[in-house]
């Protein structure tokens, strides 16, 4: 059904990546230039074929180039606090920081390999072909650089399925350690948030075993792993002789200055109002649903009825966006950072954001800066998403499932090798 509401609503802004969205239209006019959909109708098909293959590549390849410089031009005005005056910034408003350069030829040289996008006749590249050759291009800018000195991930369908668990046969953990004894050190910076270690070890405990192990077994000698859940709000390091590995870090020793501004009247009662506007939202679309209040969030999820689906799509962005808009314009909520966001399975409005989660984790771990810093996560819209705003404090790579971290830390691992 393509009524003009689903189109209008398909557009809208908060489903897109700016970014991403602009450089697949400049990518667009090579493909329809260069490629061969009627190939099949010719005698001459391999010679064509052949033809459009290397027109293509040339053609995305400059584009990727070109974008490269407008990058390096930004970071230029960055440098000088004009970066609202960028040609980039002109072209694409919604751009942020740029923590390192993007080696964007040479990652779209990477990824076409891989992924064949120039030999496409009929697919131009899309969103995932551009996500995929952005994250390359990161990647490559980090190991070139020198170390990564701090890795944080994401934790639901990022290190694991959403709502699962990171057990002990998962891929993502001979990686993990691979970085551990390079000397990078991890930080887990989730939404679910806790106050017992226990909860997060029960999350967690495939990673936190394999470390003790690795300890054991003279592997690594001080590996520094941290959580910091609920956003930015419960701090544990990993300790080899706590109960669950893991050891609660209290949040005076670890606050940011400015974290330190926010009021606890003013951050229960942004809770009271974001409970209100989950409520509301229950109430109007008549869900099956039950509210979990938590001393710095507020959360929505599904009680199942045999035979009913849990929430769709549709009814968590319109959650997500009701309560966004109800806080935006709350007198708290311009007093206290919140993150509300989508789920996947349920909605939750959190204190703080992952750009105070990240940015904690490296003051804690001694200073490290954002270009050493590398932040993994599958959620990078900018509405009702919670990874977006560690874009403010760190690199980042876009991934869609465990299985992509998995591939992600074996290129981090192959060019940092070569
Ligand atoms: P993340 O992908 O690791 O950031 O985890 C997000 C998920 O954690 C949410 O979708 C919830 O299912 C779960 N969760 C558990 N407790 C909380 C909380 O206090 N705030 C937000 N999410 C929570
Ligand atoms: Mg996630």
């Amino acid at each position: 059904m393509t009524t003009r509401y689903r189109v209008e609503y398909a557009l809208k802004t908060h489903r897109r990546d700016q970014l991403i969205e602009w450089i697949k239209g400049l990518l667009a006019v090579p493909f329809v230039l260069h490629s061969q959909p009627s190939a099949a109708y010719d005698e001459r098909r391999r010679s064509v074929l052949a033809k459009m293959e290397i027109g293509a590549h040339r053609r995305y390849a400059e584009i990727m180039h070109d974008v490269e410089e407008l990058i390096n031009d930004h970071i230029e005005h960055q440098s000088r606090g004009t970066q609202g005056r960028s040609k980039l910034k002109h072209l694409v408003p919604s751009v942020g920081v740029f923590f390192t350069p993007l080696l964007l030829e040479e990652a779209f040289e990477f990824q076409d390999n891989r992924r064949k996008i120039s030999s496409r006749r009929f697919v131009p590249p899309s969103f995932n072909d551009i996500r995929l050759t952005l994250n390359s291009a990161q990647l490559m800018s980090l190991t070139r650089n020198g170390s990564i000195d701090l890795v944080t991930f994401d934790g639901d369908v990022t290190l694991y399925d959403d709502g699962e668990s990171l057990t002990n046969e998962n891929p993502v953990i001979p990686r993990i350690l691979k970085l551990l004894r390079q000397g990078t050190h991890i930080g887990i910076v989730t939404a679910a948030g806790y106050t017992d270690a226990i909860k997060y070890y029960g999350r967690l405990h495939g990673l936190l075993d394999a470390v003790a192990k690795a300890i054991t077994d003279k592997e690594v000698a001080d590996p520094k792993v941290i959580i910091l859940g609920g956003e930015s709000n419960y701090l544990f390091e990993f300790d080899f002789h706590a109960e669950s590995f893991l050891k609660y870090v209290p949040r005076k020793t670890w606050m940011l200055d400015e974290m330190r501004s926010w009021q606890e009247e003013d951050i229960q009662s942004l809770l009271d109002l974001a409970e209100g506007a989950l409520r509301e939202c229950v109430g109007s679309m008549q869900l099956s649903a039950q509210i979990l209040r938590k001393d710095r969030a507020v959360g929505i999820i599904p009680v199942p009825i045999p035979g009913k689906p849990k929430f769709n799509r549709e009814q968590l962005e319109e959650i997500v966006l009701v309560t966004q808009q109800i806080l935006d314009l709350s007198t708290p909520g311009k007093k206290v950072p919140f993150c509300a966001f989508n789920g996947g399975n349920d909605v939750f409005v959190d204190i703080g954001d992952k750009s105070y989660g990240v940015l904690s984790c490296q003051r804690y771990l001694g200073g490290i800066e954002g270009s050493k810093t590398l932040h993994v996560g599958d959620q990078f819209l900018s509405a009702g998403a919670n990874d977006f705003k560690a874009r403010l404090a760190c690199t980042t790579a876009w991934i869609a499932s465990p299985a992509e971290t998995v591939a992600l830390l074996d290129e981090l691992h192959f060019h940092s090798e070569i």
